[in-house]
């Protein structure tokens, strides 16, 4: 096992940011809340702590603290904003509200040796965003930079190996801010930069070994990114062992089932049963609108299907007693709890009946989605599934507004097919949250050649997102737009309009259902 960084979270969106930083340097990290003790941080043994900023002041009432004996354990610790406020206060030091704060980018100035910024040039740009501040640092302190007004930005108690910096070294707009985090973790902890697309792999493959001993794994593929690698880690693992289930529901992005046969059983030699439901979904969704009904219909179908393989395959009796979950680390850390097997989408196959009852494997509950990516890379998945953006569990059914036909999905996947191709030719896929296509419920007139057409209009839908909580609708070149909207009319029988949406989430959601 890799050697382990707790990161104290004090809210908002600070701690899971600073958490990957800290893989980045190639050290494993796990996020704790604050209310963590010092007996559960010593049963941890942690080589190095991290408390994170926070939306609080230290002098709110209630504000998250932490247990103090914690600084006494003589392990390394780096408060950042909120955190190195809350040292300082707690040994000692004086927080004030000076009135002014500092947000964004500011200038700060170095003062003598410093073990976080050895010959490092005396002003550097650094990110700030804080209302009180350190006014004087606690005893055994020394004050190692400064900030207009921040009289101690920096300030490092060797001896006790406690370190706090009134900025965020983890955002991006900080100059050398990995750097600082890096020599905190590697030359003041010591830590050794062990943990590797490699190391993770190696230790997954372990596990899995070690959980899943000479049973049958089963586990449902989706042609997303998770599933795929998860599945392709239990592959590297007890490969012999594992039958993957790929339902193809006829609302799959276009050449997604063919792509998985292609990497699943010809590249990994994987035994996997494709089951063709196209039929039984197209006349499950006859008729209906509601884009609601829709998600139920096809996640309670989905399940039936994935559940008449399980039982044909013997589950519950001699056939597979474990089933391979693509859970990720933001979805471990958002359902509150370490443990609680928090399983997504309508991918839902934890709702399967008692009798199906499967021990979970999920190989990448640690793993943050960029990790998730790179190891699959290094498994050698295809990029074309390794950087995949996000598809919604009802696939193109949420993407089709009115009645989802056969017709209807085919016209959708060929469009989407043609988005999707052009954005890749720009180079803009990888920067986009999501691009695709949506087919609205009217049909407009047109010409074309010598004749009226009346047909569907097809809409683009691109959106920047950090995690779909929030999303701005992307900016295209109008040449992309232009190329998109050509072949779109050209290429896609049915369609003879197109049109952009502008809209961002809020108020819009991505999806149009
Ligand atoms: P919205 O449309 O709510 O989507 O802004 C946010 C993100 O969730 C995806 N999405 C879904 N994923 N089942 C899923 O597994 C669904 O029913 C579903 N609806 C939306 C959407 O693609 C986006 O990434």
């Amino acid at each position: 096992m890799s050697e382990n960084v707790l990161v104290v979270d004090f809210g908002a969106q600070y701690a899971q940011l600073i958490a990957r930083r800290v893989r980045e340097a190639h050290v494993y990290s796990e996020i704790v809340p604050s209310t963590i003790t010092a007996e559960e941080v010593r049963a941890k043994a942690p080589a190095a702590i991290i408390l994170s900023g926070g939306p609080k002041s230290v002098y709110e009432v209630p504000a998250p603290s932490l247990d103090p004996a914690i600084y006494e354990l003589g392990i390394p610790v780096l408060g950042i904003c909120y955190g190195a406020q809350l040292m300082a206060s707690q040994l000692g030091g004086e927080v004030a509200n000076t009135g002014i704060g500092e947000y964004g980018r500011t200038t700060m100035t170095r003062q003598g040796p410093s073990v976080l910024m050895p010959e490092w040039p005396s002003s550097l740009t650094c990110w700030m965003s804080h209302g009180d501040a350190i006014a004087t640092a606690p005893k055994g302190f020394v004050v190692t930079g400064s900030s207009p007004q921040g009289p101690v930005a920096v300030m490092e108690d060797v001896d006790r190996r406690l370190h706090a910096v009134q900025f965020h070294p983890e955002v991006a707009h900080t100059e050398r801010g990995q750097e600082l985090l890096s020599n905190f973790l590697h030359h003041v902890a010591g830590i050794a930069p062990t943990w590797t697309n490699t190391s993770i792999i190696e230790e997954q493959v372990a596990l899995i070994r070690a959980q899943v001993g000479e049973e049958r794994v089963l586990c449902a593929l989706s042609g997303g990114v998770d599933s795929a690698v998860a599945a392709a880690l239990v592959t590297k693992a007890v490969g012999t062992q594992l039958t993957c289930v790929f339902v193809d529901t006829g609302l799959m992005r276009k050449n997604e089932g063919e792509q998985i046969e292609e990497t699943f059983t010809r590249q990994f030699g994987v035994e996997l049963i494709h089951v063709k439901a196209q039929d039984r979904f197209f006349d499950a969704l006859a008729g209906v609108l509601d884009p609601e009904e829709k998600r139920k219909i096809i996640g309670e179908l989905f399940i039936r299907e994935f559940e008449t393989v399980a039982r044909d395959l013997g589950a519950g009796g001699d056939g597979p007693r474990f089933l391979v979950q693509g859970t990720l680390y933001p979805d471990v850390i958002e359902s509150g709890s370490g443990h609680a097997a928090n399983i997504k989408s309508h991918h839902n196959v934890g709702g399967l009946p008692e009798d199906l009852s499967f021990d979970l494997v999920e190989p990448l509950r640690s793993l943050f989605k960029d990790e998730v990516r790179h190891v699959g890379e290094e498994l050698g998945l295809p990029a074309e599934i390794v950087w995949r953006q996000p598809f919604p569990g009802p696939g193109l059914g949420v993407r089709i507004v009115g009645e989802v036909t056969r017709e209807r999905a085919e016209i959708l996947r060929n469009a989407d097919h043609v988005v999707v191709d052009e954005i890749k030719k720009a180079g803009l896929y990888r920067e986009l949250w999501q691009s695709f296509a949506v087919l609205p419920a009217v049909r407009t007139v047109g010409v074309m050649g010598d004749g009226r057409t009346y047909a569907y209009p097809i809409v683009i839908r691109a959106v920047t997102s950090d995690d779909a909580m929030t999303a701005d609708w992307a900016r295209l070149p109008y040449d992309v737009i232009e190329s998109i909207a050509n072949r779109l009319i050209r290429e896609v029988d049915g369609v003879n309009r197109v049109a952009l949406d502008v809209t961002s989430k809020p108020p819009g959601t991505i999806e149009w259902e």
